[in-house]
Parts: C-alpha cells; sequence; structure tokens
C-alpha cells in the first residue's frame, strides 16, 4: 500500500516534470525559465495583460468546439462583487456559497439576507450568455461542523435536511445542491456521510421523476486528500461518493496558514518534505478509486500571509510571528497585486511547488498568479481530471485568473 502510493507519487512528479518541460518551451513569454535568477521581480507584462475579449476567444487559432470540462467558482453571498457582474465567459458552473441547516429543523435556514440575495444571483445569471448551471452550496469553512454529524447520524434528520435542499433549490430555480462539510470528524461521520450521499442522490432522482424536471446536481466539496489525520485518522467514503455525485471537489488549499509559525505555500502542488501537497492529495483521491473525470480541482484566488520574524530570513519556512497583511492572514488576489506594487515587493516563483511569494519588509504572502494558475490546470487537465473550480469570485485582478483557466482548457483541446 504505502508502497503503491509511493510510485504513484513518483508517477505524479514524473507528468508535472513532463507538464513543465512542455510549459517552459511553449509559454517562456510569460513563465519564469529556468535561466532566471532564483528571485524574479514582478513581471508587469503578466498583471497588465488585458482580458481577452469574447471574439479574441473566439478567433484564438486553437479554439474549438467547447469540452465539457467543469469550470466551477464560488459566489459568496457577502461579495461585493455582484452577481450581475459575473463574467460567465469564463465558468460553467457557479455556487452560491452558503445556507445552512437550522440546529432546531436541520433544514436550510434561508435568512432574510438570502431571501433577497438568491432571487438575484439566480435572475442575474439565467439572463448572462453564455449560460451557466448555478448550484447551492450548503456548509462551509465557518459552519458547524457537529450539526451536520447530526444530520448524517439520523435517519429522520438526514429526511428533513434533504426535502429542504430540494425544497430551497426548486423554489429558487438553482441546477444543483453542494455539500462542503468541514469536516466529517471520523470514521463514524464518513460512514453516515455515505448514507447521506445515498440517500440524497435518490431524493433527486425520485424528485426529478414526480416533477419531470432535469434531476438536480449533486457534489461535495471535500479535504484535499481523500484520508487524513487531525486528531483522529478518517477516510471518505470514496465507492458511495463515486456512484451518487456527480463531482467531488478536493479543496487544494490552506495548507498552510496562520496556524503555522513559519512561512508557507498553501497551495503547492509539490512538498518534497510532506504529503501536503495537491499531487499527493489528487493522487490519493485516484487511488481511493474517484475516476479522476469526476475530480474537480479547488484553486485559490487569495494567499495567505505572515509577519517574518526576520524580514532577511524570508524564503518558504522562514520564522514567522504573526499573520501579515490582510483578514487574519489571507489576502485576496487583487489586493496582493496592489500590497505588491505599492509596497515594490521582491516576487519569487517557486518552480517545485509551482506558486508564488513575495515579501516587502516584514510581511510575506504566498499565492497563485497567472502562471502557477495556468500550469495546475495543465496539470489538472494531464491526469484527466473533470475541471477545476476557484474560491472565490471577487478576489480576481480583472478575470486574470479566471481567464488563465478558460485559455488553457481552449488551447489544450
Ligand atoms: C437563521 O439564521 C438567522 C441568522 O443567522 C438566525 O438569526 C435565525 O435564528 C436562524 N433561524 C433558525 C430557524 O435557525
Ligand atoms: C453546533 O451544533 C451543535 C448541535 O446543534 C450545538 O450543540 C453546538 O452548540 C453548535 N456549536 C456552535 C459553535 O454553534
Ligand atoms: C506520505 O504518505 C506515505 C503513504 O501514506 C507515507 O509512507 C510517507 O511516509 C508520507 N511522507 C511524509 C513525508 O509524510
Ligand atoms: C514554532 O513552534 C515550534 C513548536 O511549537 C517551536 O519549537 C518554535 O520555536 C516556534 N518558532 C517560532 C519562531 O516561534
Amino acid at each position: 500500500m504505502a508502497s503503491d502510493l509511493k510510485l504513484l507519487h513518483s508517477l505524479y512528479l514524473v507528468i508535472v516534470f513532463v507538464v513543465f518541460q512542455t510549459l517552459t518551451v511553449s509559454n517562456s513569454d510569460v513563465l519564469p525559465s529556468p535561466d532566471y535568477p532564483e528571485v524574479v521581480p514582478t513581471s508587469p507584462a503578466i498583471l497588465s495583460l488585458p482580458e481577452p475579449s469574447k471574439s479574441q476567444l473566439r478567433s484564438h487559432p486553437y479554439v474549438r468546439p467547447p469540452k465539457p470540462g467543469i469550470r466551477a467558482a464560488y459566489w459568496p453571498s457577502y461579495s461585493s462583487l455582484p452577481a450581475s457582474a459575473i463574467e460567465t465567459s469564463y465558468f460553467t458552473h457557479i455556487y452560491y456559497a452558503f445556507l445552512v441547516p437550522s440546529p432546531t429543523t436541520y433544514a436550510l435556514n434561508v435568512t432574510s439576507d438570502d431571501l433577497i440575495r438568491i432571487p438575484e444571483f439566480i435572475h442575474a445569471l439565467r439572463s448572462k450568455t453564455p449560460r451557466v448551471k448555478t448550484l447551492l452550496s450548503i456548509g462551509g469553512g465557518g459552519s458547524n461542523s457537529t450539526l451536520f454529524s447530526i444530520i448524517a447520524g439520523s435517519r429522520a434528520e438526514r429526511g428533513k435536511f434533504i426535502k429542504s435542499t430540494i425544497d430551497v433549490a426548486r423554489k429558487y430555480g438553482f441546477d444543483g445542491v453542494d455539500l462542503d462539510w468541514e469536516f466529517p470528524a471520523d470514521d463514524v461521520d464518513m460512514a453516515n456521510l455515505a448514507v447521506l450521499y445515498k440517500e440524497w442522490r435518490r431524493g433527486l432522482v425520485s424528485e426529478s421523476l414526480t416533477s419531470r424536471k432535469p434531476r438536480l446536481l449533486l457534489t461535495s466539496a471535500v479535504h484535499f486528500a481523500a484520508g487524513f489525520f487531525h486528531d483522529e485518522p478518517r477516510s471518505y467514503p470514496a465507492r458511495e461518493m463515486s456512484k451518487y455525485l456527480d463531482w467531488v471537489s478536493p479543496m487544494c488549499f490552506d495548507y498552510h496558514g496562520s496556524w503555522d509559525n513559519f512561512t508557507g505555500l498553501h497551495s503547492a502542488l509539490n512538498d518534497p518534505n510532506s504529503n501536503i501537497s495537491t499531487v499527493y492529495g489528487i493522487g490519493s483521491w485516484i487511488k481511493s478509486g474517484i475516476p479522476p473525470n469526476k475530480l474537480v480541482m479547488g484553486l485559490p484566488v487569495y494567499g495567505r500571509t505572515w509577519k517574518l520574524q526576520d524580514p532577511k530570513v524570508n524564503g518558504v519556512g522562514a520564522p514567522a510571528v504573526g499573520v501579515g497583511p490582510g483578514d487574519e492572514g489571507t489576502l485576496v488576489y487583487y489586493k496582493i497585486i496592489e500590497f505588491n506594487k505599492k509596497n515594490h515587493a521582491v516576487v519569487a516563483f517557486d518552480s517545485n511547488a509551482v506558486s508564488f511569494y513575495s515579501n516587502a519588509g516584514d510581511s510575506w504572502i504566498g499565492y497563485e498568479d497567472v502562471p502557477s494558475i495556468r500550469l495546475k490546470v495543465r496539470f489538472a487537465r494531464s491526469l484527466g481530471l473533470g475541471g477545476y473550480f476557484f474560491w472565490a469570485l471577487g478576489q480576481d485582478y480583472r478575470w486574470a485568473i479566471s481567464g488563465e483557466g478558460r485559455y488553457l482548457i481552449l488551447t489544450l483541446i
């Protein structure tokens, strides 16, 4: 088992290497090449690329009829980006984030804010070209994990919960529902989660037969790896997930953060010193038995920041004494761009992790930029994954990150 994993891991390293070779050739104009000094200055050329227009995308020499790859993004309902401003040509699916169940009735709690925002969201996206599908996402990072444990663990509560998700989705006109339970705490939760997925799918199928509407999609955002330790070891119910979910979305980010007293690349593709990496995580999902085309890889549009102990010790893994700029140690992409520019930050590309980091004084930020997103999307395509998703809308800088993904998908076909 361990040696199988090791083999798998080596295989991915080889793929990544091959992907790199390809990219160094085809995208040498934007990617830091091996001849660059280790620390490369911010390239204004990358940052000032205009968004491709729709007609440019159409006339791009490599453009073929779009392949049905998933290009999803979450829209936090508190976002300052109005749903009407979402540029849908970059996406196929948009998630409304989040609703949570009531701790007393186990039905979804549509708050007074949601009563206004959901109809606005659905209406705004319905009037867009191209059309995207909409999903209602339930849970989220800040939601109550124990509540999901209670719901998943009881037949009666599962029933109330499932019925309410269908009622809400149909009432407002969503195309699907998504569960983001962070995280099932042990293997009992995981076993109950398997039953929840099964009954949920069954509920969706039977509702569709009755309503004669297309079945609602069922998806789930999950830990970056299929099995993991925090206090307890646990493994996701991969067999049931393959069977009952339309796709599975590993969140390939937050590998490091304010909880570490050293700097880190929170969405590293590889990490030579640990298994906390996307290559390991995605490999573990494939190994668990989820077909690659049912995996939709998560990508962050935000970075994680630290305050350095010593501004002169500023590499990956440098000692830190707290969080850096932003909101509790997170900074969204467009603000990173502003920060780097304003503070003349030194920007570096870590070619092993396929991530960027920047440093100005005692501030340190680990993040994704256009070339690293481009490479990660290529990585996903090279494994035949179903697609990718972003957390989150409203964090991008002039659609630079969102747009590179689309450009890549088109050029790869
Ligand atoms: C729904 O959420 C609102 C806002 O958080 C809260 O005030 C209310 O008590 C909740 N209702 C139920 C039934 O849980
Ligand atoms: C989470 O939900 C459980 C079950 O309803 C409740 O006992 C607990 O107080 C909740 N925790 C928080 C932080 O709200
Ligand atoms: C990574 O995971 C494998 C398999 O679970 C294990 O054998 C190996 O020791 C881990 N490596 C590190 C650096 O944790
Ligand atoms: C970070 O935490 C580790 C373990 O708690 C400790 O040994 C180390 O001294 C800490 N480093 C800093 C810079 O605070």
